[in-house]
C-alpha cells in the first residue's frame, strides 16, 4: 500500500500541541457537521490528549467553539482491561477531561465494556461498531476523525509490537495480549484505523524523538505498528512538538 506523505506539524511545547490539536478537533467536528450532520470520533487514549480534552471542554465557553454535542459521537481507539472507574481507564481520563464538561447525550458516548472478559468486551464494542455505523461485517466503518498516540515502542492504540493484533485484517475490534503487560487491552483494528476520513497523531516529549524519526523517516521499514497506519482516502496529520521532533 503506497504510503501518503504525512502532514507533520512541530510545535513549540505541550501547551502548543493542546491549542493545535484542540483546534483540529474543532475543525474536523464543524465540518463534518456541516457536510454529514454528524461528527464521529474516535479518543486516544494515555497521558498525552487529556490536555487537549481538558481544552476542548474549556473551548466550550467560547461561542465560537462551542458544539452541538447531540451531534457528536464519541468512541474509544483503545481501552485497558480494567473498570472504568479505574485510574487507568482511558474512559475514565476522557470522562474527567472532557465528557463530564460538556452537554453530550450519555447515549453518544459508546464506552469499552471493559469491565468485562476482554473476548467479550471486544465482540460487544465491535457489534456496537457494525450497528452504529450501519455496515455489514465485511465492511469497514468510517469515523470521520481517529485521535492517536505513539509509545516509546511505537504502538499506537493498543497494538504493540509482536502483538497478535497486529496482523488482524477481518475483525474490528479485537481483544489483543499485550505481554509486557502481562494484560489483555481491547483496541480497534489497523483497518478501521485506516479506512478514517482523518488520523491525528499526537506526540510530545523527547523520550519519542528516536522512534518518531524511525517511523517517519522509514515509513515503508514497517518496523513499529504506528508505520502501518496509512489512510486508504483520508488525511495523516501529526502533531509533535520540538522535543519529539528533534530528530526529524
Ligand atoms: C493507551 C493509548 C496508547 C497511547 C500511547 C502514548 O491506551 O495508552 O491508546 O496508544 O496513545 O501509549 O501514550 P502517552 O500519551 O501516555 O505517551
Amino acid at each position: 500500500m503506497p504510503s501518503k506523505t504525512p502532514e507533520i506539524k512541530i510545535v513549540e511545547d505541550i501547551t502548543q500541541l493542546n491549542r493545535e490539536a484542540a483546534n483540529e478537533f474543532l475543525r474536523s467536528a464543524q465540518a463534518s457537521i456541516v457536510s454529514r450532520g454528524r461528527f464521529c470520533v474516535a479518543l486516544a487514549g494515555g497521558s498525552t490528549p487529556g490536555g487537549v480534552y481538558s481544552l476542548l471542554a474549556e473551548d466550550q465557553s467560547n461561542p465560537e467553539k462551542r458544539l452541538p454535542w447531540e451531534k457528536v459521537f464519541v468512541f474509544f481507539g483503545d481501552e485497558r482491561h480494567v473498570p472504568p472507574d479505574d485510574p487507568e481507564s482511558n474512559y475514565r481520563m476522557a470522562k474527567e477531561s472532557l465528557l463530564s464538561k460538556i452537554p453530550i447525550p450519555q447515549q453518544n458516548v459508546f464506552r469499552v465494556a471493559s469491565e468485562l472478559d476482554a473476548n467479550t468486551a471486544a465482540s460487544q464494542y465491535e457489534q456496537q461498531l457494525l450497528n452504529f455505523f450501519r455496515v455489514a461485517r465485511e465492511e469497514w466503518p468510517q469515523f470521520d476523525l481517529i485521535m492517536l498516540g505513539m509509545g516509546p515502542d511505537g504502538h499506537t492504540a493498543s497494538l504493540f509490537p509482536g502483538s497478535p493484533a497486529l496482523e488482524e485484517t477481518h475483525r474490528k475490534v479485537v481483544a489483543n495480549w499485550v505481554e509486557k503487560f502481562q494484560s489483555f487491552r481491547i483496541t480497534f483494528t489497523f483497518p478501521v484505523l485506516n479506512h478514517a476520513a482523518e488520523v491525528m497523531f499526537l506526540v510530545s516529549g523527547e523520550g519519542k524523538a528516536e522512534v518518531l524519526k524511525q517511523v517517519l523517516r522509514n515509513p515503508a521499514k514497517d518496523v513499529y505498528p504506528c508505520q502501518k497506519v496509512q489512510p486508504e482516502a483520508g488525511r495523516l496529520l501529526w502533531i509533535v512538538d520540538r522535543a519529539a521532533a528533534k530528530l526529524l
